[in-house]
């Protein structure tokens, strides 16, 4: 076990959130940007997501190819930025399904490669003996039931699951179990509103809930849905703040449009040199030991240009992070 660095929010202090009756913030993020924008809305838990593999990396409706590698990538860019959300990485399609030894073996690459505070795995049933050994070995785990995206085909595709009173018990029995595999929380996804408020009443530990309805102990969203930076059909659990896609295609479009007519760059954008450097440069570029068979031409042209655009008269400003 390890001591959490100073300012993270205590894993415990989700048990207490629930009992406190305040819900728990939630939210996937795949990089330093998104981790630090969900921080400073104090965001509770950053979930680094296996949707990665389609809102990162292009795989269109599965999760399943995303590779251990790239989430320790993922998770390691996010942990780098968030001081205290409580980080969780989520085990790929593969990483868990073995056996328990390589469940654990991968769950401390994501916990000491890494540095995520807790892992998640989807499902029960099998799943049950997975979470014992990680948790075994000092490593908090979080539960994922209802609609498990891993296992999408199985399931009959992206649906609502538990709708039946048999499969709707069957849940309950399923977060029940994970709770005392030892889970410190359950994500319940595409479920009855009212299933989940009865796993939410039954769990002592929180329920996250994702197209679950209001009654669970909090509520994760991803962040390319929450930001309206996802194109396309989007499930109806999605509540869109902003919409990033419009605002990125439009000035992305007005950079290309200006590159292009000559709008931009403009003098502001520009760095000049002393005047007499730049006169002692033009003659230096004039000397015949210089020259070159276009040097006439180019003559002409710089000397005009200079007289129809001086440089600006102060220098701007340089970024941080960018080299002048
Ligand atoms: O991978 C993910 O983003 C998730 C959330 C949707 C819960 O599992």
């Amino acid at each position: 076990m390890s001591t959490p660095p100073q300012g993270k929010l205590p894993l415990p202090r989700l048990a207490e959130l629930k009992r406190d009756g305040t819900k728990i913030v939630m939210v996937t993020a795949y990089d330093a940007p998104g981790a630090r924008f969900a921080e400073d809305a104090g965001v509770d838990v950053i979930l680094v997501g296996d949707t990665a593999a389609m809102v990162v990396l292009g795989y269109d409706g599965t999760t399943v190819p995303v590779t251990m590698d790239e989430m320790l990538f993922l998770t390691r860019t996010v942990v780098r930025a968030a001081r205290r959300p409580i980080v969780i990485g989520d085990m790929p399609f593969g990483s868990y399904q073995v056996s328990d030894e390589s469940a654990v073996e991968n769950a401390i690459r994501f916990f000491k490669e890494a540095g995520a505070d807790a892992v998640k795995l989807e499902g029960a049933g099998p799943s049950l003996s997975r979470v014992r050994a990680i948790v075994q070995a000092g490593i908090p785990v979080m539960g994922h039931v209802g609609l498990t995206p891993q296992s999408a085909t199985m399931l009959g595709g992206f649906k609502t699951q538990g709708k039946t009173a048999e499969a709707a018990v069957q849940l309950v029995e399923d977060a029940l179990a994970l709770e005392d595999a030892g889970c410190f929380a359950v994500v319940l996804e595409a479920v009855p509103a009212p299933v989940a408020a009865e796993i939410t009443r039954r769990l002592t530990v929180p329920t996250i809930g994702i197209g679950a309805g209001p009654d669970c102990d909090g509520q994760v969203l991803v962040y390319h849905d929450v930001l309206g930076l996802s194109e396309g059909h989007l499930p109806r659990f999605v509540k869109r703040y902003a919409s990033l896609s419009r605002e990125i295609r439009d000035a992305l479009e007005s950079y290309a449009e200006e590159v292009r007519s000559g709008a931009f760059p403009e003098g502001q954008h520009a760095y000049e040199m002393p005047a007499g450097e730049l006169d002692a440069f033009e003659s230096s570029m004039r000397s015949p030991s210089r020259s070159r068979p276009s040097d006439q031409a180019t003559k002409t042209s710089s000397t005009a240009s200079k007289t129809q655009a001086p440089a600006p008269r102060s220098e701007p400003p340089l970024r941080k992070t960018s080299s002048p």
